[in-house]
């Protein structure tokens, strides 16, 4: 089996979903529930024995280790983490805690018990690191993609602690030969994104009448990447990654901001026309820009496709579709994500059956 952390969060959830279409092998999903984690996105899986969800911190000395103990996973994969930028600008200490200090605690429990494997198991012990873009910082207009061996410029607290956590991988690999996969991903999109990011903010603000708020002049830009394209990804390098390398994800779709916010508008305007047939862009409203916000990101993922003949399935033109028809199938888990609902999830559903 393999333990995945943060698998009740928008990638990590996907990545369980996926996984389990897809093979017999169980997941054991330790994830703190904070308040990106919600357990609704995991609701098909039912009973399913293949899925065991722990809820507990990867950060609190002991967790893991047990978890490791208990089940002896054949991999580990870090996805949990802070993630929204703009909450590590207004608050940067829980992205310390859970990036850098949680993903030591991991990456130690991961060593003491890699160490004591039997010699075959410990060859092929992987532990799989899920990081980001945003660590290699900011692109001029003219400037080539990230490649692996881009410098990491961090820019936000967010990006800072990422990237803080990506040099303690690679350091246990170096230092105590830990047999260890990074994995920098640009933005991605798709079902169960939570409504704090910008596409699915601009999807349910839109529905509510809200305002669709830009920040700056709208030009930033990003290299954005179907979700399932990301956990694709990620299950391609976990089976045939080379040790100790880092393979950048992505999937050659740079976009302006507001390029994005006129696409989602349109697609709304097709699926779920206004009813005072006004188009959706009325709402689009300027605000004031994030501080020291990144102007560019773009990926060149050229070595994932040659080393392991990974590519995207979506274009953006498919998946955006995709996405915005899911969050127009989903009221309910909109409706409950936005009302704090989601959060009693763990009760009613998951009541005694959390180990
Ligand atoms: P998310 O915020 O949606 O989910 C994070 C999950 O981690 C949540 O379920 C949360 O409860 C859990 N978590 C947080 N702290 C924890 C802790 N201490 N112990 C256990 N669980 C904890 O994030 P996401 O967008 O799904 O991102 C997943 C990973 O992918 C992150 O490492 C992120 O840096 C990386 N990433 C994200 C993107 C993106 O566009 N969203 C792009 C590239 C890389
Ligand atoms: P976001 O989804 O927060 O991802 P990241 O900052 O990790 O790239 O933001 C994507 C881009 O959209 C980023 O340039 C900031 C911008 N943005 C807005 O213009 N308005 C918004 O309300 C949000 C949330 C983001």
């Amino acid at each position: 089996m393999i333990l995945i952390t943060g698998g009740a969060g928008f990638i990590g959830s996907n990545f369980v979903l996926d996984w389990l279409a897809q093979s017999a092998e169980p997941v054991i999903n330790l994830d703190k529930l904070t308040y990106a984690g919600n357990l609704e996105n995991l609701a098909a899986l039912g009973d399913d024995p293949r899925h065991s969800f722990v809820q507990g911190d990867m950060g609190e000395p002991g967790v893991v280790d047990a978890l490791l103990a208990r089940h002896q996973p054949r991999a580990v994969l870090n996805f949990a983490a802070e993630s929204h930028v703009d909450r590590s600008i207004h608050g940067p200490e829980d992205f310390i805690q859970t990036n850098i200090v949680g993903t030591f605690r991991v990456l130690e429990a991961v060593r003491a018990y890699w160490a004591n494997l039997p010699a075959e198991q410990k060859t092929a012990f992987r532990f799989l690191h899920v990081s980001t873009d945003e660590v290699y910082g900011s692109l001029g207009a003219q400037d080539a993609a990230f490649t692996e061996e881009h410098r990491y410029e961090p820019n936000s607290p967010y990006s800072a602690s990422k990237a803080a956590s990506d040099h303690l991988v690679r350091a246990y690999h170096h230092t105590y030969g830990l047999p260890v996969l990074t994995t920098n991903c640009s933005n991605n999109y798709g079902p169960f994104h939570f409504p704090e990011k910008l596409i699915p903010l601009l999807i349910v603000n839109a529905l509510a009448g809200k305002p669709l708020p830009v920040y700056g002049d709208g030009l930033q830009v990003r290299d954005w990447l179907y979700v399932k394209d990301h956990c694709s990804a990620i299950r391609a390098v976990l089976q045939g990654g080379r040790l100790g390398e880092v393979y950048n994800v992505g999937g050659w779709n740079e976009k302006t901001n507001i390029e994005i916010v006129h696409t989602v508008c349109a697609l709304l305007d097709e699926l779920r026309p206004r009813a005072d047939g006004a188009p959706y862009q009325a709402q689009i409203t300027y605000v004031t820009d994030r501080p020291g916000h990144d102007r560019r990101y773009a990926i060149d993922a050229r070595k994932i496709e040659r080393e392991l003949g990974w590519k995207p399935a979506e274009d953006f033109d498919s998946g955006i579709r995709k996405t915005v028809q899911w969050y127009l199938a989903n009221p309910a888990w909109v409706e409950h994500v936005q009302s704090g609902a989601y959060r009693e999830w763990v009760q009613t559903q998951y009541a005694g059956n959390a180990s």
